[in-house]
């Protein structure tokens, strides 16, 4: 079983859109799926309960180091969803997770906000030699300076830069709210997903079990 966790303590940076829809393109590719919740807010859990073919989820105990590993037998990727501000829930996340992904929009300020996550994965990659982690852009608008100068800046940390973004879309707004993944609809934010899919199970795959 692979885990993947999205984390960044940064408010809206696109979290849940990023694991639902992960989840669903995952599921899609025929692996057994889970998707854990480990925001209080529960937007996967209602995201979840409201559509028809979303992945079995989970809202995340306190446990996440006992709850995740237990899952082991039923799926084949767990998705955790993290939540805003860095709770214990995300430290724990960082230690069951093979691959932390981490949205981060196209501007300074979400940038920075990112250093305080990656303090976290850095610190756990000293004593345990992974995750790995990557950043995701996320809510890009195409042809802007910031969507073209985001790769570098981020770059600058020394952490993977997925190929894969999303673009600023309002196919996403509309599945979330919905229960749906953009995988249900056609166009851009599709393939946007199909992407992504393809290079988390990458990852996921190349990394040492
Ligand atoms: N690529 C996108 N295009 C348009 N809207 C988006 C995109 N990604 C996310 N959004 C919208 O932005 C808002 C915040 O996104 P999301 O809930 O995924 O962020 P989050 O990091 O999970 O937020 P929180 O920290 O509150 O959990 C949502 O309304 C979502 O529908
Ligand atoms: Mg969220």
């Amino acid at each position: 079983m692979r885990v993947v966790a999205v984390l960044n303590q940064k408010g809206g940076s696109g979290k849940t859109t990023i694991a639902t829809n992960l989840a669903c393109g995952v599921q899609r590719r025929g692996y057994r799926v889970a998707l854990v919740d480990a925001d209080p807010q529960k937007t996967a859990s209602e995201w979840a309960a409201r559509g028809d073919d979303t992945p079995p989820t989970y809202e995340a105990t306190k446990d996440l180091e006992t709850n995740v590993p237990a899952l082991s037998g039923s799926f084949d990727v767990v998705v955790i969803d993290g939540a805003p501000r860095m709770t214990e829930l995300a430290t724990s996340a960082v230690k069951v997770a093979d691959l932390i992904l981490i949205p981060v929009q196209p501007s300074g300020a979400d940038i920075w906000a990112a250093e305080d996550i990656l303090d976290i994965i850095e610190a756990r990659q000293k004593v345990a030699g992974g995750p790995d982690a990557a950043f995701v852009v996320s809510r890009a608008v195409a042809q802007t300076n910031l969507a073209a100068t985001i790769r570098g800046a981020l770059e600058s940390y020394g952490v993977r830069v997925l190929d894969t973004r999303t673009g600023h879309r309002v196919a996403y707004p509309e599945a979330l709210g919905a229960g749906l993944s953009v995988l249900d609809t056609s166009g851009k934010a599709a393939e946007e997903i199909e992407s992504l899919t393809t290079e988390v199970i990458d990852l996921l795959t190349n990394s040492n079990e």
